[in-house]
């Protein structure tokens, strides 16, 4: 049987991953970006800004499921009440929201927004699902590279991270988004925790080079979350590509 599928931020580094998947599982997919792009065999491409609430309802007709992955630095939770609303007028029979890990304890205002997100999800009405994963190797990557850059690197320290694969985070949304509704599940994370300094230097050490480093410690309640783990989920699902099994591929 094939099911219509809405998906939003499908153009992004997680989406990317997802969409193939999508079609592989026999969706119909419809993929909601700001910009006009040509369908492509499989995916027809609508037009639309979940945040300035333009062109959701058209684009959430007659999809069975709602695939939510759109994000951004801010606005998710005003972003994700527009979709909600408009999947529960149309009778989206299922919506998948992507969240955060520390979505409920970190207080910084990416995280609340991803919590705001999750609470307009459950209260839309539509039987819902929503996972929680950790930051996933690419943005961890663009990070490291940042600091690495610096002739003195920084460590922030109590910073841990249990970076996460965006291809184990696809596989596992595809699955769920083929499930029964199950409300906020397990999350997903990377199969390690590490410091900041493990990672920056294994990023080093992929690319052959070295940098002095010294710690520095994150301020206020943001650090204070950090250094007590509230962005970490020890019992979470693991996913099978580590940090560095990601590094080899895409650093050299
Ligand atoms: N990156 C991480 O480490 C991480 C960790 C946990 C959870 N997440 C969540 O996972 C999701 C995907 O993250 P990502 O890293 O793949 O994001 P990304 O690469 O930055 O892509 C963002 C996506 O959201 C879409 N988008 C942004 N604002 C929109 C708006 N107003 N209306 C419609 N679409 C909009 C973009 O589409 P167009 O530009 O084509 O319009 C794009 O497809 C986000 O919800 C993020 O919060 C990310």
């Amino acid at each position: 049987m094939t099911s219509a599928i809405l998906l939003t931020g499908g153009t992004g580094t997680l989406g990317r991953h997802v969409t193939p998947l999508l079609c592989a599982a026999g969706y119909k997919v419809r993929s909601l970006s700001r910009q006009a792009r040509p369908d492509t065999d499989g995916v027809e491409y609508v037009v639309g800004d979940l945040l300035k609430d333009e062109g959701i309802e058209p684009a959430v007709a007659g999809a069975e499921v709602v695939l939510h992955l759109a994000g951004s630095a801010k606005g998710d939770d005003a972003a994700t009440r527009n979709l909600a609303r408009a999947a529960a007028h149309a009778g989206v029979r299922h919506l998948v929201c992507i969240s955060v890990i520390g979505a409920d304890k970190v207080p910084i205002g990416y995280f609340r927004a991803k919590l705001g997100a999750e609470r307009a999800v459950a209260d839309s009405g539509v039987p819902w699902t929503v996972l929680r994963a950790a930051q996933f190797h690419d943005l961890t990557l663009t990070a490291v590279r940042a600091l690495a850059r610096l002739p003195l690197v920084p460590a922030p320290g109590g910073l841990r991270l249990q970076p996460v694969d965006a291809r184990d985070v696809a596989a596992r949304l595809v699955e769920l988004a083929g499930g029964d509704p199950a409300g906020l599940v397990a999350g997903l994370a990377g199969p390690r925790v590490y410091t900041m300094a493990d990672l920056t230097r294994g990023y080093l050490q992929a690319r052959g080079k070295r940098r002095p480093m010294f710690p520095v410690r994150v301020p206020g309640g943001p650090g204070r979350a950090y250094r007590a783990g509230a962005n970490l989920d020890l019992d979470a699902d693991k996913g099978t590509r580590s940090w560095e099994d990601f590094l080899a591929e895409r650093v050299r």
